[in-house]
């Protein structure tokens, strides 16, 4: 199903939300939920022997990026890393007595800062830690993000070599205005050999990340980055709106705002993308990506198999989630916990010998009943009464009377169809899932103040 652009639509439910990379959001993550019970679910969820998926987050990159707003430590120098991945050691050591490392991992994930930030010995080192401690299925999906303009050949040699089978790159934009506004030169000839060198190695899946409403982007110069784009040939896209949060993110304070596109520019942008990319053949996913119609994120989402986690989509519903590293979240069942943040706080705890968790949230039943209704619309395009009827024990037009009331403005306008007991998303509503999630979503009521980015 293809993806309908209805600009006066966009405008009209563009506004602050949530993009449920978990229900309820990180917002509802409480500081009264801690390693104690991060420990009681973790026994919990040994009892469901449920597969595992396993998040590393590697903080470090070689050099600032000026639209970046994740949590990363800039370094030249090498060596800042050690005394980390010795945490990351312990922690991992800590959680491998509690769970139950006979649970096979079905996937992995570096995610960053810039994982290949790490030496080749220490990427070496630490794959075989946490093989020491875990012991993977044999199709785990083992991905890593990289920063191609730091990867040699012998360091993807190496990231293979260890087992990764995956592969996420950051490019933004090819144009070279564009990448000096936000000192991230990234040539096309060095994203052509990265793509070869992956391909000859045999790397299953390939994503590349594009951020539009960069400074100094148009229409028809984004074009030329996504037809080139395109040609590369990635299995995967993500095309994320650039979050400009100087006031969060002081690194944004070298783009002069008055070098963005405007709010209606990026609009015909992000148009031109979906255009682009679908008229290529690639299948719009939902939110920011895209895949080709043979990925397994398309197959699931054909299937009705996909689900989101704290990385976006993924094809493996109902494994749990561990999150290893500072900043990192697991996604147990019916708990949600995030690690500190900051090193110094990540670093304390883990020294002192307890779980480095920060925050956290235990789900309800409303919460969990909620949580299933709101991941099919944003992965699988639409919601069986029946199947939630099923699953929960309820009635779906009795549990969700008002929200069913709420919707009907959203039916007017075509975003979604209401059938068979079923609803389903409509062309014009894809762009707008959030939209429609955000109906079935207890936390938002009473809440004046919304934190969240724009829906579009
Ligand atoms: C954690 S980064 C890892 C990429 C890798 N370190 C590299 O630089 O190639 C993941 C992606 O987040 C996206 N990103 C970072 N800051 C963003 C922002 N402020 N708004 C939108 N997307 C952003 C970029 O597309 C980036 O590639």
């Amino acid at each position: 199903m293809k993806v309908v652009f209805d600009r006066e639509l966009i405008k009209k439910y563009d506004k602050p939300g949530p993009r449920y990379t978990s229900y309820p959001p990180a917002t509802e993550f409480t500081e009264e939920v801690g390693p104690e019970d991060y420990k009681v679910k973790l026994l919990e969820s040994n009892e469901r022997k449920t597969p595992l998926s396993l998040y590393f987050h590697i903080p470090f990159c070689e050099s600032g990026c000026y639209y970046c707003g994740c949590n990363i430590i800039i370094s030249h120098r090498k060596g800042i890393e050690r005394p980390y991945l010795e945490r990351v050691y312990r922690e991992m050591n800590m959680l491998s007595q509690i769970v139950d490392t006979s649970r096979p991992v079905e996937q992995l994930h570096w995610g960053g800062g810039t994982p290949n930030y790490l030496t080749e010995e220490e990427i070496e080192e630490f794959m075989a830690k946490i093989r020491e401690n875990f012991k993977f299925s044999d199709d785990a999906e083992i991905s890593i993000e990289i920063d191609p303009r730091y990867a040699t050949d012998s360091q993807l040699e190496t990231i293979k070599r260890v087992g990764f089978n995956r592969i996420s790159m950051g490019l933004q934009d090819l144009d070279e205005k564009v990448q000096r506004a936000v000192n991230r030169i990234q040539p096309y000839s060095l994203m052509k050999d990265t793509m070869e060198k992956l391909r000859d190695l045999g790397f299953e899946s390939i994503n590349i990340d594009l951020i539009y409403g960069l400074p100094f982007q148009s229409r028809e110069s984004f074009r030329r980055t996504v037809q080139k784009v395109i040609e590369l040939s990635p299995d995967r896209v993500a095309v994320y709106s650039f979050a400009y949060v100087p006031w969060v993110k002081p690194i944004q304070k070298h783009i002069d705002p008055s070098t963005l596109p405007s709010p209606e520019e990026k609009l015909s942008i992000l148009e031109m993308v979906i255009e682009e990319f679908q008229s290529a053949g690639y299948v719009y996913i939902g939110m920011d990506h895209f895949a080709k119609p043979e990925d397994e994120l398309a197959k699931a989402q054909r299937e009705g198999k996909l689900w989101r986690n704290f990385q976006g989509y993924t094809t493996r519903k109902g494994v749990e989630l561990l999150g290893i590293g500072a900043t990192s979240i697991g996604m147990l069942y019916d708990a949600y916990f995030q690690n500190y943040k900051t090193l110094r706080e990540y670093n304390e705890a883990v020294d002192s010998g307890t779980l480095p968790t920060m925050r956290g949230y235990i789900l309800n039943e409303d919460d969990l009943i909620r949580r299933e209704v709101i991941m099919d619309i944003m992965c699988n395009l639409g919601v069986s009464f029946e199947r939630i009827d099923k699953l929960f024990g309820i009635k779906f037009e009795d549990y969700f009377e008002k929200e069913l009331e709420d919707l009907k403005e959203i039916q007017e306008d075509g975003l979604v169809e209401i059938k068979d007991r079923r609803i389903n998303i409509l062309p014009v509503g894809r762009l707008l899932i959030r939209n429609v999630a955000m109906v079935f979503d207890a936390h938002l009521r009473n809440k004046k103040d919304l934190k969240f980015s724009r829906t579009i």
